[in-house]
């Protein structure tokens, strides 16, 4: 895996969660980048950025966080000498300062559900910023599948008010789709990976993690997986419907 090379990164400092590292590895295998300009959204410490640079094609790469200050993430980049290529910016998901058609690729690691669950985030705030013919991959931790009635009371423990922001895949296709289903493909996929991320979050020592094993080794991971979620912008896609309404 091409993700060990970047085993000493994945410290206390850096880790924000399961390793997105080798999750974004996974997901590149069938959606591979091969040139263009990506934003990656929800970056945290940059690791993922890092890899987009070394180990894609993607020439220019956005990475954009809310909780992490881009200067931090600047000083990171140029230790990384990734400077040519990474520009670190903090902005707000739900507000970015990009023009409309600019990116050929948003890629969003373990980021995507705090802010994408609002209706229609997809359509409104996402698809503007990608060229036709661009896509998304997005990547959230969710729920093997949807409760029928209430939560089991150990999830609810665990994730609180974050509950709401947990779902499966095929809740995550149709959200996605909300408002924009004639213009995008989506696929969605459970990763093969699920332990070994959330290993390395454990392993490095870091206070949540900790506390994650610990709801861990209670059982509440038989309700989890990681949901993989590639989305392709069609051709034309913003123009076809206006010239259809004007012939
Ligand atoms: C669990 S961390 C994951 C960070 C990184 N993607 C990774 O996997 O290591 C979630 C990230 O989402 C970012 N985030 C949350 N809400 C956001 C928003 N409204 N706009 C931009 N980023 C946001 C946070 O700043 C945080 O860095």
């Amino acid at each position: 895996m091409r993700a060990d090379r970047y085993k000493h990164l994945f410290t206390k400092e850096l880790l924000m969660g399961p390793n997105a590292v080798r999750l974004l590895e996974e997901m590149l295998e069938n959606h591979p980048i091969r040139g263009g300009r990506v934003l990656d959204l929800g970056c945290g410490t940059g690791l993922t950025s890092l890899f987009l640079a070394r180990e894609t094609g993607a020439e220019q790469i956005f990475a954009v966080d809310l909780w992490i200050p881009a200067t931090e993430n600047w000083k990171r980049i140029r230790e990384w000498g990734e400077e040519r290529k990474i520009i670190p910016l903090h902005a707000d998901a739900r507000d970015l300062p990009f023009p409309e058609d600019f990116f050929d690729v948003i890629v969003s690691m373990d980021s995507y559900h705090y802010y994408g669950c609002q209706e229609r985030f997809f359509a409104e705030k996402m698809l503007p910023l990608i060229r036709p013919g661009g896509r998304a991959l997005l990547l959230v931790p969710g729920l093997k599948r949807e409760f029928e009635g209430d939560a089991p009371e150990l999830l609810v423990e665990w994730l609180g008010d974050d509950i709401s922001t947990f779902h499966d895949g095929n809740w995550w296709r149709n959200h996605i789709a909300q408002g924009c289903e004639d213009r995008i493909e989506v696929e969605v996929f459970e990763t093969r990976q699920f332990e070994q991320p959330w290993q390395d979050w454990f392993d490095c020592g870091h206070e949540y993690g900790l506390d994650d094993q610990k709801f861990f080794s209670r059982g509440v991971d038989q309700f989890l997986s990681f949901i993989a979620i590639a989305v392709r912008v069609k051709e034309g896609g913003l123009s076809a419907p206006c010239s259809a309404i004007s012939t």
